[in-house]
């Protein structure tokens, strides 16, 4: 939430700081603002497009600036609430990712000694406090400020008396320094980097680093100067690009097989139906005894979470309780190590799941993630984990990284299923089908168009109905999220057995019901269940498999996928819930990459 950008260097700082806003976007479009040194500040309120027009490129020059993009947390979306915020003499500027729990003390004692604020924001109170500790040292006055302050911050400050120097801070909110040459960039996701730089180097908590363009120092909570190794991003430019496609949904859902494809590479094994997951390999041992997994996650991750409990129960016999991060505090006290936490994240950012995974390690738990952002927070505090290799996902609602986590799922389901007896002609079945997915993932892609008309056609329902049974269940509360996000559509997913003991009552002509009927052991009962609904005169659109008959003479609309092993076979499932999702959004004319009131990572609890 809240995206941030930081420059010192010796080139036109403005157009960097214009183009990282930007790519981080889809953190936060309430406002956007800039400040350099050698020119001032600009705010403007909506996305970045409308601070851009304000700029005038030819007075706006400097060799050093922060700029921002909130995700309003502290006040509504107005200019003055805008970000960068400063001091009272107006000589220290500051940019903000994070939430300051003791805003309002904090704000009560600036107001008695006579400090007056403009906005509503707890960043204007840090800016303040900064201000009041800075006599010539920035550095100190940060250092003073932070020690009074109890929440969490991504924190960017300068000063116009120190103008190439940047006093940067992180605690539960990310930020990173890239490196260039004789130049340095700070960020609060490393994507917006990667034009410039990909050698990046993580701040830990509690961190305080002086970046300059020559040099950047890290100082630990001690005050010590850290030794920071950097970290080299294995993304590249295109993948942060809209790259032909309307939108970077669209792109991210067109990108499903070789996101597939990249999830796999190196991994498996078909001949001898094994997988081989570098980043868990030494802890094998470990896994095979463990008693039970928790796993835990937020929206998409949580789902994935889901489909993963019944692959690693039914393979790897594996008891596992699956829990949405906020909720899952007091039960994660009671667990040991006997039993992991497998925690969720595409970014490797969120609050909530970071706070549970920092819970289960307090515990004891041997703590794993599942994980897309390289070098991200909960990367770095799990004991072992897996990287998805999605590449960076930018539309907010996740699609390709979903599909990345089924897939790793899979591997791992595979990767303790065969330490633990699973025989080899089952695993090499798996192994074989997990190599047939990219090809089959775009066949289904090919019904793009079929499944934008559908789309259309039901442009107007104002809600949903999303049904699936055992594996198809997770695919189905997927499936809703996306409509609910990009569409504005209330829909609920649903397992179709539960429909007759109440939400049926829901159910007219107005209200489309999107039915999963694979044809694995579930396929009767879906038949069953689709009769329900159409007897109830609410219009079917079917996902199953090619060639069916039953499924398809009840339905208004069929969308068909190749078939695959009745685990395996909810991630080609998830592709046209996704498309219908983007055509959803896209056919009652909204920005499907940047719905209202979200944001892409969600860095509060
Ligand atoms: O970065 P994470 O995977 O931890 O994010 C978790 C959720 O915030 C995320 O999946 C969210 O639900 C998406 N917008 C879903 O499309």
């Amino acid at each position: 939430m809240c995206g941030i950008i930081g420059y010192t260097g010796n080139r036109n700082a403005t157009p960097i700081l214009l183009s990282g806003l930007k790519s981080l976007e889809y953190r936060g479009y309430d406002s956007a603002g800039i400040y350099l040194p050698a020119v001032g500040v600009c705010k403007a309120v909506g996305p970045v497009e409308n601070l851009v027009e304000h700029i005038d490129v030819k007075k706006w020059k400097g060799t050093s600036g922060i700029a921002h993009t909130r995700w309003a947390t502290h006040g509504p979306p107005t200019e003055v609430n805008a970000h960068p915020h400063s001091d009272e003499r107006g000589t220290v500027w500051i940019v903000h990712n994070g939430i300051i729990e003791n805003n309002d003390a904090l704000r009560e004692g600036l107001l008695a000694r006579g400090i007056e604020f403009r906005s509503d924001t707890d960043t204007e109170v840090l800016a303040k406090l900064i201000g009041i500790h800075y006599q010539s040292d920035l550095y100190k006055a940060v250092n003073q400020t932070l020690r009074l302050v109890r929440g969490t911050y991504g924190l960017v400050v300068t000063s116009h008396e120190c103008p190439d120097t940047l006093l940067v801070a992180s605690l539960g909110s990310p930020i990173v320094i890239g490196i260039g040459n004789k130049e340095h960039f700070v960020a609060s996701d490393p994507s917006a980097l990667l034009p410039y730089t990909k050698d990046v180097v993580y701040l830990e908590d509690g961190e305080i680093a002086i970046v300059k363009p020559e040099s950047y120092q890290v100082f630990n909570k001690k005050g010590e100067e850290s030794k920071k190794t950097s970290t080299l991003l294995d993304w590249s430019v295109n993948e942060v690009q809209k790259d032909g496609f309307d939108h970077f949904m669209l792109k991210e859902i067109h990108e499903a097989p070789a996101v597939i494809e990249q999830t796999l590479r190196g991994r498996l094994l078909p001949e001898i139906g094994r997988s081989k997951l570098g980043g868990i390999d030494s802890l094998i041992g470990d896994l095979v005894n463990i008693k039970h997994m928790t796993i835990v996650g937020c929206g998409s991750a949580y789902y994935a979470g889901l489909l993963g409990k019944y692959m690693l129960e039914e393979c790897a016999s594996l008891p596992v309780t699956v829990e949405i991060s906020s909720e899952s505090r007091c039960q994660l006290m009671r667990e040991d190590s006997l039993n992991a936490l497998l925690v969720v994240s595409q970014s490797g950012e969120t609050a909530d799941t970071l706070s549970a995974l920092r819970r289960g390690k307090e515990a004891g738990m041997l703590t794993l993630g599942i994980v897309n952002v390289v070098g991200s927070t909960i990367a770095r505090e799990v004991r072992a984990g897996v990287y998805n290799h999605a590449g960076p996902e930018i539309a907010v609602a996740s699609t390709k990284a979903f599909l990345s986590q089924l897939t790793v799922f899979a591997l791992l389901s595979l990767f303790i299923a065969r330490e633990k007896g699973m025989s080899l002609s089952e695993g090499q079945i798996m192994a074989k089908e997990l190599a047939t997915l990219p090809e089959k993932a775009s066949k289904v892609l090919e019904q793009a168009d079929h499944i934008k008309s559908i789309a259309e056609m039901y442009s107007k329902a104002t809600s949903m109905f999303f049904l699936g049974r055992l594996y198809h269940t997770p695919v189905a509360y997927e499936g809703a999220l996306k409509v609910k996000e990009v569409a504005y559509v209330r829909a609920e997913g649903y397992p179709a057995g539960e429909l007759k003991h109440g939400p049926i009552a829901l159910l007219d002509e107005m209200v489309p019901v999107i039915a999963l009927a694979p044809k694995d052991e579930t396929y009767q009962k879906m038949c069953s269940s689709i009769k329900e609904v159409t007897a109830r005169k609410a219009p079917v659109i079917a996902v199953t498999q090619q060639n069916d008959r039953e499924v398809s003479s009840l339905s208004s609309a069929v969308i068909e996928i190749p078939e695959t092993i009745p685990l395996l076979q909810p991630i080609l499932s998830s592709i046209p819930l996704q498309l219908f999702a983007y055509y959803s959004g896209i056919s009652r004319g909204l920005n499907v990459d940047r719905p209202r009131n979200l944001a892409k990572s969600v860095t509060v609890e």
